[in-house]
């Protein structure tokens, strides 16, 4: 059990270090740009902070506990951990494709920009549902060891 609670703490703390990047690019995406070429520029660098903490953070759980420990110790999880282990190099792969948008962008008509900004929060979307789907199968797991649930 304590290695579960330390698989539920170290992903929460995993988590909440992505979610403060996500949450920079969230609010990046918000604001009204005064200077289009220039939001695009802080665009392009928010994405690169974000690609390299996901691919870091991808790492970290690829080679750890939730999906090399918990598909033993938990065999019936080992099928959705599979399916989402397997969407982390495409998430890199749409980061790198929203990047790619971005720099196609000198100077942007508003439509480009509203595009590029649709992307962002599509991928921002995509990496919120991924990362609380993985939280849900630490927590189904944590309370299946304490003797709640099945
Ligand atoms: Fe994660």
């Amino acid at each position: 059990m304590s290695e579960d609670k330390s698989l539920l703490e170290g992903t929460r703390e995993e988590h909440r270090e992505c979610m403060e990047v996500v949450g920079e690019l969230v609010a990046c995406l918000e604001r009204h740009p005064e200077s289009p070429g220039e939001w695009v520029r802080q665009l392009e660098g928010m994405l690169d902070t974000l690609e390299a903490t996901m691919k870091a953070h991808f790492v970290v759980e690829e080679q750890g506990e939730l999906y090399r420990g918990l598909p033993v110790t938990h065999p019936r999880l080992a099928a959705r951990l599979k399916a989402l282990e397997s969407e982390h190099s495409g998430m890199l792969e749409a980061i790198d494709r929203v990047k790619e948008k971005a720099r196609d962008l000198d100077d942007p008509e508003s439509y480009e920009l509203r595009e590029l900004n649709a992307r962002a929060q599509l991928l921002v979307a995509q990496i919120q549902r991924h990362e609380a789907q993985e939280n849900e199968i630490v927590l189904e797991a944590h309370w299946g060891e304490v003797g709640v649930g099945d």
